[in-house]
C-alpha cells in the first residue's frame, strides 16, 4: 500500500512537474512569438513598398495577355529530334540564314556582322572558312540604339548579288556582294513614329515590294526582355516601293510581329506574333488577318 502510494505521489508530482514546464515554456517563447511576427510585419511592409514603387516607377507597362491558347506538344507539334543530327557550326545568335547557288551561306550575327560561310573544298555546306562580310559597325549610320555599339542584323534574303538584311538598329540595308558594299535603304526613322525595332522582310518576286516587320515602337532590341515582360501590341508590318522608296504602314497593333514570309502566291504574308505564340496570314490587299494559327511556343523567324 504505501509503495503504491509513493508511487501515486510520484505521479501527480511528474504531473505537476510537466505542467509548471508548460507554463514556463510558454512565458520563454512569447517574447519570441511577437519579434516573429514584428519581422514578418516589416518584411511584409518592405515588400509591400518595393512593389509599390515598381509599380508606380517601371518603365515598363505591362499589359494582360488575352486570346492565348495553350497547345499541347502533340500531334504535329510533338517533340522530335530532327534538328539534333545535322552538323553544328558554332557561331553568336545567327538569326536568318540564306543560302546561295554557288552553296554559300549568308547568315548576320548577334556581333552585328554579316559572314559568308563557305563549303569545304570537297563541297560540304557549312563546312569551309568563315568569311568577314561587313564589320556590324555602320559609321554615322542613323540607329535605333547605341547600347550595344554595333547592329544586329535579324532578315536576311540574296537576290542575285545582292544580298538584303533588315538590322534591327540600322534598318534595312543591301550589300553588294562583289565589291562587299553597302547602302542603306530604309533609315529606323522614315516612318512615324520611328521604328525602334525592325525585324524581317520579304521581297516580291518582282523585286519591287519588299513587306517588313518593325517588332515595337518603344524597346529596341536591346531591351528585348522589356518588350517580352510589356506584352504590348506596338509592333507594325510595313510595305516599301523599291522604285518611288514609298513606305506604307499597313498593317499596326500587332503584338511582337516579328518573321516575314510571302505565300508562293503572293496573296498573303506570313507574320509569327511572339508574345501571343500565334502566327497569322495577312491578306496583302485588304491586311486582313485571314487566319492564324496557335502555337505552343514562341514564334519567331518564318521561312
Ligand atoms: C572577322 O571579324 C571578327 C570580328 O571583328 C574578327 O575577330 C575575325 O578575325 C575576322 N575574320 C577574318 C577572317 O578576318
Ligand atoms: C548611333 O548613333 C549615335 C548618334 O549619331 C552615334 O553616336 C553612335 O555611334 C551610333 N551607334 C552605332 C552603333 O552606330
Amino acid at each position: 500500500m504505501p509503495e503504491r502510494n509513493a508511487r501515486r505521489r510520484r505521479g501527480r508530482e511528474n504531473e505537476n512537474n510537466s505542467e509548471n514546464e508548460v507554463t514556463e515554456r510558454h512565458l520563454q517563447e512569447r517574447p519570441a512569438n511577437s519579434s516573429l511576427i514584428i519581422s514578418i510585419l516589416i518584411t511584409s511592409i518592405i515588400f509591400i513598398a518595393v512593389c509599390a514603387y515598381g509599380h508606380n516607377n517601371s518603365p515598363i507597362n505591362a499589359v494582360e495577355i488575352e486570346n492565348v491558347v495553350e497547345v499541347e506538344l502533340e500531334g504535329p507539334f510533338a517533340v522530335n529530334e530532327k534538328l539534333s543530327h545535322g552538323k553544328r557550326i558554332a557561331m553568336r545568335a545567327p538569326e536568318s540564314c540564306a543560302e546561295a547557288d554557288d552553296k554559300k551561306l549568308y547568315v548576320g550575327l548577334r556581333d552585328g556582322r554579316v559572314v559568308c560561310i563557305h563549303p569545304s573544298n570537297d563541297g560540304e555546306i557549312g563546312a569551309g572558312k568563315v568569311e568577314n562580310i561587313t564589320t556590324g559597325v555602320i559609321e554615322g549610320a542613323v540607329n535605333t540604339s547605341d547600347a550595344w555599339g554595333h547592329g544586329v542584323p535579324l532578315g536576311i534574303r540574296l537576290r542575285g548579288q545582292s544580298l538584303y538584311v533588315m538590322d534591327a538598329i540600322y534598318g534595312f540595308y543591301v550589300i553588294d556582294l562583289p565589291t562587299k558594299s553597302l547602302k542603306i535603304l530604309i533609315e529606323p526613322d522614315v516612318v512615324t513614329p520611328p521604328m525602334k525595332f525592325p525585324n524581317d522582310f520579304d521581297i516580291s518576286a518582282d523585286e519591287k515590294t519588299v513587306y517588313f516587320t518593325d517588332s515595337s515602337e518603344k524597346y529596341p532590341i536591346t531591351e528585348l526582355m522589356s518588350e517580352v515582360l510589356e506584352g504590348s501590341c506596338t509592333s507594325r508590318l510595313i510595305k516599301y516601293d523599291m522604285l518611288t522608296q514609298k513606305l506604307d504602314v499597313v498593317k499596326d497593333g500587332l503584338c511582337f510581329g516579328n518573321g516575314v514570309q510571302l505565300i508562293d502566291d503572293e496573296s498573303m504574308v506570313i507574320v509569327p506574333e511572339t508574345t501571343r505564340y500565334r502566327v497569322n496570314w495577312i491578306d496583302t490587299k485588304t491586311w486582313e488577318i485571314k487566319h492564324f494559327l496557335h502555337l505552343p511556343a514562341m514564334p519567331d523567324n518564318v521561312r
